[in-house]
């Protein structure tokens, strides 16, 4: 029986045969296994001579059947790297690449702007607590700014905290500013001494959905603190970067009186432009574009960041990159930006 089984198993000529083999030698009803099932009807003594043999048979035809096995894995492979041709000749699969997404883009270039000026980046996590977002920014608990701000709220914690998604980029001024860790449980303490110059680009969350909102858009932030900061300081920054951004050397601005909670003096600035012929041009003409949020940080953020409004003072903005960049780029509806369309992207030049 053994020899034969053997002629079988190297008679297999792919390895298809070769499992057949062994199903009809191992399998079930194989004729080793079924040969096995027959030492139930022998005398014990001749159970214990042949048991053993007929063991040591079936581990030799296994230790076959994998050995050619392997022989004929070894040919298949060899068959086909001798048959496999690379045909330089074929036309290549036509590659899309991606490219920058216009909000990046202009994040970059608002950035690079910053940057000359002696701006650090500072950054902070989207998910944020009710504190960092709101109280140390000088909400009062209950005031209807917090609705104002139309805020995601998250489900409430296992200790009943509720965090928010962050409704701007301000909360980041607590973190770089937060010099004290008591108010704050679970707080990464990374506050720096002043002098604070930096800037914050980052994902920012409302309610909100029309041709000039999108309930995630993009913000960046700016701080300033030290000795002596005032108003002026934070008028020339700001009309330097617009400046720069559109890349223009005229511009005319208009501060308007406007409240947020965290800053006083708060206004908004607008840009003189003109819109008379379909697209933005900024720095002359007879229109006015809102284009950000600014103030001198409130002594109460001040005092709840650990700093001291006798000795510190500063400017803080705030501005939306992708409203920013709708109209550098004179896209009709700020939606689109996020539909992720590739033909539109292309249109405005921003994929290959
Ligand atoms: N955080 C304000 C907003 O999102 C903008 C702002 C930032 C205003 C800093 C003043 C100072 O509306």
């Amino acid at each position: 029986l053994e020899s034969s089984n053997l002629a079988r198993i190297e008679a297999a000529a792919d390895l298809a045969a070769l499992d057949e083999a062994r199903v009809a030698i191992l399998g079930k009803s194989g004729n080793v296994t079924l040969l096995a099932r027959t030492l139930g009807s022998v005398s014990l003594e001749e159970r214990k001579v042949l048991g053993p043999q007929i063991n040591q048979m079936r581990d030799r035809l296994a230790a076959r059947l994998e050995a050619r096995k392997a022989e004929l894995e070894a040919a298949e492979l060899e068959a086909r790297l001798a048959a496999d041709r690379v045909d330089l000749s074929l036309p290549a699969p036509p590659r899309r690449r991606g490219g920058v997404h216009p909000t990046m883009q202009v994040m970059d270039e608002m950035i690079a702007v910053f940057a000359d000026m002696g701006f650090g980046v500072a950054e902070g996590p989207d998910i944020e607590t009710d504190f960092n977002n709101f109280t140390a920014l000088n909400f009062p608990p209950k005031h209807p700014a917090r609705e104002m701000h139309d805020t995601f709220f998250l489900p409430p914690d296992a200790n009943g905290e509720r965090k928010v998604l962050r409704t701007h980029t301000s909360p980041v001024q607590v973190r770089v500013m937060h010099r004290t860790n008591e108010k704050l449980p679970g707080w990464i303490a990374s506050g720096q001494e002043p002098p604070i110059r930096i800037i914050v680009p980052g994902r920012t969350f409302r309610q909100d959905s029309d041709q000039t909102h999108t309930p995630m858009f993009h913000q960046i932030e700016g701080l300033v603190i030290d000795k002596g900061i005032h108003m002026g300081h934070l008028k020339w920054t700001l009309e330097t970067f617009i400046a720069r951004f559109f890349e223009t050397d005229r511009v005319t601005t208009r501060f308007r009186p406007h409240h947020f909670p965290f800053t006083e003096p708060s206004a908004e600035m607008d840009v003189q432009c003109d819109r008379s012929g379909g697209e933005v041009k900024i720095g002359e003409g007879a229109d006015w574009l809102e284009i950000l949020g600014c103030g001198m940080v409130h002594p109460n953020v001040l005092r709840n960041c650990g700093l001291d409004p006798d000795v510190w003072q500063g400017f803080a903005f705030g501005c939306g990159v992708d409203r920013l960049g709708v109209l550098k780029y004179g896209m009709p509806d700020l939606r689109d930006m996020f539909a992720a369309d590739g033909r539109w992207l292309a249109h405005y030049g921003f994929s290959a």
